[in-house]
């Protein structure tokens, strides 16, 4: 079974990550877009995801606007659904940047009722996140968790408010009401400095004293509205209209593991990142998916922000490090760790080493992402959002690894707890993991070592050619999960994919 007779048959495709996001969907969907694909939607997320596409010696990362636009050119339809966060700001940056580059977006679609998000809500989150007590996720700031908070406390705002300036006016001055609460016990100067930042005007919502400038909030997004509207439209009814008759391609955003349903709760995202949100989130039901391209990558895993995650290399220290604020960076890294490679014996300077290879910063925020090896226990309980097709991605990153680690289960080490009808002690093994923090902070990965490759996959092109070790890991991960590994990305460019046949 190769990809083409995968693709075969199915009108409704849809890639979603396996892991906690970056795992390079934006590369599969583009790929898939230039040859198969005829509309491209996004259902979930918003601004917070960062899908970064090579084009010659061009990158592109796109945060709300779908992969696929690059494609505009060709006749794509790119839509935006009903349940994505949407900022308008950024919407409207994204598009401008796509007109200086003479890169048409023409065909782009935004739902009308896609969650609008707010000023307050990027202050909210970062009010929030900026509060040195316990409890934080390290979110992105952008504003998502308040405005999906919004959405389901029924005093949220839509897309299509952008377009009745009374409305707007009325519902942005509601909203802000039942939000004063929270500024009002907030540190003035914090808010202040909040307010300042570029992601938030750089103070043009600012009013001194005043927390907020209403009428300037209200006059930009009316700018908004003029410049998006002839893109705004029922985006459900037209998609329910292509289902079956067009080939669909089903973008997801983040990664099954910070799905706010199904992830690693509380540090995962507001929206439901599985292919049921994803569905959801478009105006499709989840039966209308033909097929689902599990993303994974080849073989280790990256997080960005909080959370448990038994398998990162450096444990705490390494958690600690990148979620640093202002200080861990690209740049950072590349000084003062500049002989940190994949073959460290400390594990921290591993995980940096990896970390630098696969240039794993947050596209969003620019933070390290943390690294680990390839938790099967996690993969396995994640594989039941995704199914049986996987790609594997980024496989040249470990070319170099004299030894490849693969955790396939984990020792309990807590005290005794309770998970349902089950009581966890000390000792127990765990082969699908539970994704509870007060379980998975207490699992200790037990792993299998790998050989490595040791030479260039970067310009393989057909699954023959493989090293026989990545055969080895890809037969033992396909056995491991039940799935069929249907293509390995061997590098950011387009074409760097290699078939499975
Ligand atoms: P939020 O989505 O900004 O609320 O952040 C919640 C958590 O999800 C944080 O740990 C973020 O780092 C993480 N997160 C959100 N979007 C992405 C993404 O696109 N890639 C990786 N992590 C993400
Ligand atoms: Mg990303």
């Amino acid at each position: 079974m190769d990809m083409s007779c995968v693709l075969q048959d199915a009108s409704t495709v849809a890639v979603v990550c396996m892991q906690w996001g970056d795992t390079g969907k934006g590369k599969i969907v583009d790929w898939l877009t230039s040859f198969w694909a005829d509309i491209i939607a996004r259902g979930t997320g918003g601004a917070n995801a960062g899908h970064t596409i090579k084009l010659g010696e061009e990158e592109y990362v796109f945060h709300l606007i779908p992969s696929g636009i690059l494609h505009d050119c060709e006749g794509k339809i790119n839509v935006i659904g009903t349940g994505v966060a949407f900022d308008p700001k950024i919407a409207c940056e994204e598009l401008n940047l796509l007109e200086k580059k003479g890169i048409s977006h023409n065909q782009l679609m935004i739902s009308f009722q896609a969650k609008l998000v707010l000023p307050f809500h990027l202050a909210l989150d970062r009010l929030l996140e900026s509060n040195a007590s316990e409890g934080k996720i390290g979110t992105t700031g952008k504003g998502i968790g308040p405005a999906y908070e919004d959405h389901y406390a029924r005093i949220g705002l839509v897309v299509n408010d952008l377009l009745n300036p009374d409305v707007l006016a009325e519902k942005i001055g509601k909203n802000l009401e039942r939000k004063m609460p929270y500024f009002r016990q907030a540190d003035l100067s914090l808010i202040e400095e909040i307010l300042h930042h570029p992601d938030l005007g750089s103070g043009k919502f600012y009013q001194p004293g005043g927390y907020f400038d209403l009428s300037a909030i209200v006059d930009q997004y009316r700018e908004y509205g003029e410049f998006l509207q002839s893109m705004i439209r029922d985006t459900d009814a037209y998609m329910e209209g292509m289902s079956g008759r067009k080939k669909i391609l089903l973008e997801g955003a983040q990664g099954n593991l910070l799905s706010i349903d199904h992830g690693t709760y509380p540090y995962v995202t507001s929206s439901d990142c599985t292919v049921y949100g994803l569905a959801r989130g478009v105006g499709l039901t989840s039966s209308r998916i033909d097929l689902v391209l599990g993303v994974m990558k080849a073989f280790y895993m990256t997080r960005v922000g909080k959370g448990p995650f038994p398998t990162e290399l450096g444990g705490i220290k390494s958690e600690e490090w990148c979620n640093y604020a202002g200080w861990a960076s690209k740049e950072r890294e590349a000084e003062i760790y500049s002989e940190a490679g994949v073959n460290d014996a400390n594990e921290f300077l591993q995980g940096v080493g990896i970390r630098k290879r696969g240039d794993e910063y947050g596209r969003t925020t620019g933070r390290p992402r943390r690294t680990g090896w390839l938790d099967l226990p996690l993969m396995r309980y994640s594989r039941m959002f995704t199914g049986n097709c996987v790609i594997l991605t980024k496989l040249d990153v470990l070319d170099e690894c004299e030894r490849v680690r693969v955790c396939y289960a984990y020792e309990y080490t807590g005290p005794d707890y309770h998970v349902g009808r089950i009581k966890l002690r000390n000792g127990h093994m765990i082969g699908v993991a539970i994704p509870d923090p007060e379980v998975m902070r207490h699992c200790r990965p037990i792993y299998r070592i790998f050989e490595g490759w040791k030479t260039s996959t970067s310009s393989i092109v057909c699954s023959s050619q493989l090293p026989l070790q990545v055969k080895k890991l890809i037969a033992y991960i396909e056995q491991e999960l039940s799935v069929r590994v249907v293509m390995v990305s061997v590098g950011a460019g387009r074409d760097q994919n290699i078939i499975r046949d």
